[in-house]
This record gives structure tokens, sequence and C-alpha cells, in this order.
């Protein structure tokens, strides 16, 4: 059988308002090495990985090609230009993507920790049902509440993931997903086709943590 082709996306367009570090997100220093360097040399080293798109914004394209120098990211297509949303710079890169590719992985610049076992069982996954996403099981009890914050519901735990990237697809299926929709409310690359196709989550690890604000920094910090 012929080997999949896989691209992946990596969504670093975004400023990190909520981490408040003066500087933009992805270049913001862990272990001293820009935050977006370590998602892309896990990427770089996965075998199953033939390219790599990266947005960023109109001022760091170049400041990015450097970084993909420094830490050799041979697999470096292109760095486009992202948006005003996480959607909108996830489609500006699906737009360089051609159908020679199988699978289109998406991964955020602001999850250093991710595994190469993790994109690997991603891909494949995909390849089998079409989507997939990697989440964690919630383990804190979930409640919903109405606008004063007066609680409506407690939600069953055991139905609860909290979605992670990376996220995995058929080209076919994120692509047309990313051609039709205008991406209202959408946080994640799931939530496109979730309503019309059938989505696998496999289990990641905690410590693929997002990072969103000053707390999970020094959390990557204490974790490297
Ligand atoms: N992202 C992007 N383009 C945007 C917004 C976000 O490519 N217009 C990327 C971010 O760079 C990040 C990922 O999407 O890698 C997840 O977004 P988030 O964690 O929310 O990062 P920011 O939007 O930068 O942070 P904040 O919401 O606090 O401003
Ligand atoms: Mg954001």
């Amino acid at each position: 059988m012929k080997p999949l082709r896989v691209v992946a996306i990596v969504p670093a367009a975004g400023y990190g308002k909520r981490l408040r570090a003066g500087k933009k997100k992805p270049f913001v220093l862990l272990g001293g090495k820009p935050l977006l360097s370590y998602a892309l040399k896990t990427l770089e080293a996965s075998k199953e990985i033939s390219g790599i798109i990266v947005a960023c914004e109109r001022p760091c394209v170049k400041r990015l090609r450097d970084i993909a120098k420094r830490f050799r990211i041979h697999k470096l297509i292109d760095v486009v230009v992202g948006g005003r949303t996480r959607f909108e710079s996830v489609r500006n890169c699906m737009r360089k993507i051609g159908a020679s590719f199988d699978i289109v992985l998406i991964h955020d610049a602001a999850r250093p920790f991710v595994d190469k076992k993790t994109i690997a069982q991603a891909i494949k996954t995909a390849a089998k049902f079409g989507a997939c996403i990697v989440a964690v099981p919630e383990s804190d009890t979930v409640k919903s509440a109405d606008s004063s914050c007066f609680i409506e519901d407690t939600l069953d735990r055991n139905k609860i993931f909290r979605a992670q990237t990376p996220q995995a697809f058929t080209y076919r299926i994120i692509k047309e997903a990313y051609s039709v929709s205008k991406g209202n409310n959408i946080t994640d690359d799931a939530g496109l086709i979730e309503k019309d196709h059938r989505v696998k989550i496999i289990e990641g690890s905690y410590k693929n943590l997002k990072i969103t604000t000053r707390e999970d920094l020094k959390i990557a910090e204490a974790l490297l």
C-alpha cells in the first residue's frame, strides 16, 4: 500500500491576549526557546509528516522563517499570513494544500508538549475513520450555569472530554469543511464537521497543555 502523505498545519497567528506577555505568544520564550519551536520540532521529527505549513501574523513571517532555519525545520513548505480568528488562519493554510495530501493534521503552536506517538496515532485513526481528535477525559465535576452564574445542571462527566490538538482529517473532509463554513464560534477544527461526520476521540495526555495564561507558562517551565 502507498504510504499516506500527511501535511501539518500550525496556527500561530494569535496574539496571546490572555497571556499578557507583552509579545506575541508563539514567540514567547519557554526554556529560552520560542514557544512555537517545540511543536515544530516534534512535527519535524514525526516520520509520518512530509510537510508543515504555519500561519502567523504578517509582520512575523520573516521571524518565523528564521526560527525554522535555526531549529532545522526542513519540512516547512510555507508560511502564510493568518486571519482575525484561528478559523481564518487555518483556512488560509488550507488554501495552500492540494489533493496530493491524504491527511491534514492541525496542531496549535501553543501546545509545546505534543509527542510523536500521539501524532502517529491521530494520523492512523484519521485514516481509518476520516476524522480524529486528541482529548483528555474531564476530571472535575462539570456544571452548566445561566448568565448570572447560577447552576443549571451537573453534566455527566463520563461523557465530557477536553479537546486538544492535534486533530487530523482526511484531505477531502477537512478541505470541504473549510471551503463551505464561515467558522462562526468555532474554536477547533472538529467543530466544523462533528454534526455531519463521526469524529473519533483518542486519549491524549494532560501534559499536552495549551499555554493560555501566565500560570500555564509557569507550569510548562516546570514540565520541561
Ligand atoms: N491562532 C491563530 N490565528 C488567530 C488566533 C489564534 O493562528 N487569529 C492560533 C494561536 O496562535 C494558537 C492557537 O490558534 O496557536 C490557539 O489559540 P489561542 O490559544 O486562543 O491563542 P491566542 O488566540 O493567541 O490567545 P488569546 O485568545 O489569549 O489571545
Ligand atoms: Mg484565541
